[in-house]
């Protein structure tokens, strides 16, 4: 497999061409931000940390019949999946009220949501990825009324899959962001999962284990990916 020249660069990741043009090489960089790339910092080994345990959770996903682009892992910093056509919308999935829902609703932190909520916003730091409906995403073209149903499906189906596994392992998982995209005729997971796009707590005292920690300057972020890693068993 032949690295060839840069696609596109994103906050935390890089996507490079291949040879195969239904390919691309997705690296994970050293870069940490929050805030729609306000604050700004590099972290050491967290690119390794997040490819590897990408690549893990991408592949439990698949094992447990959920299609997504993830191919293998090709160093620390590489993985290699497939070149998908990135819809511009974020999927979120919340077990227990956190973040934005709570501000935007005056909702307290740690109310448990069940039945999992669904949420979808508009991919913009421009507009700080505002929160839409399915409405706005069908009069806007970005996605059709089929695409939208198998988002919601498959972001739950992420959540029978991921919801167990982090409990087993002492971790609650709160919520999550997943981005899709068009491959042939098909709707396939993509981006990443990793704990930049989720919250995951100690389930015993509820310590902060994600992206938070940057958020709120609590310090040993990547340190907190790894006990998640540990935890689950990734092998980094
Ligand atoms: O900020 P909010 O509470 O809406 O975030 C919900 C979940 O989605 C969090 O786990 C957060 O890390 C993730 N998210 C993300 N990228 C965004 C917005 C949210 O990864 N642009």
């Amino acid at each position: 497999m032949e690295k060839r020249n840069e696609l596109y660069s994103g906050k935390v990741k890089t996507i490079y061409a291949t040879d195969d043009k239904k390919k691309v090489i997705m690296h994970f960089r050293d870069d940490a931000t929050a805030f729609d790339g306000v604050k700004h910092e590099k972290l050491q080994r967290k690119g390794m940390v997040n490819n590897h345990f990408n690549a893990f959770i991408m592949e439990k996903l698949a094992a447990a019949g959920v299609g997504n682009h993830f191919e293998k892992v090709l160093n620390d910093n590489d993985s290699l999946v497939k070149h998908l056509d990135m819809l511009p919308l974020e999927c979120i999935v919340r077990n227990i009220a956190a973040g934005s829902l709570c501000r935007r609703y005056g909702i307290k932190e740690g109310l448990e949501l069940n039945p999992p909520l669904y949420e979808l916003c508009y991919k913009s730091d421009e507009l700080h990825d505002p929160f839409i409906n399915e409405c706005h995403a069908r009069a806007f073209d970005w996605a059709s009324d089929e695409e939208l149903v198998v988002m919601q499906q498959q972001s739950i189906a992420v959540n029978n899959v991921l919801k167990p596994l982090f409990l087993e392992a002492g971790m609650l998982l709160v919520d999550y962001k997943l981005e899709f995209g068009r491959f042939g005729g098909e709707i396939l997971l993509g981006d990443e999962f990793t704990p930049d796009g989720c919250r995951v707590w100690d389930a015993e005292t509820r310590e902060i284990l994600d992206k938070d920690r940057f958020r709120k300057d609590m310090g040993d972020v990547v340190e907190s990916y790894e006990i998640i890693a540990k935890r689950l068993g990734v092998g980094i």
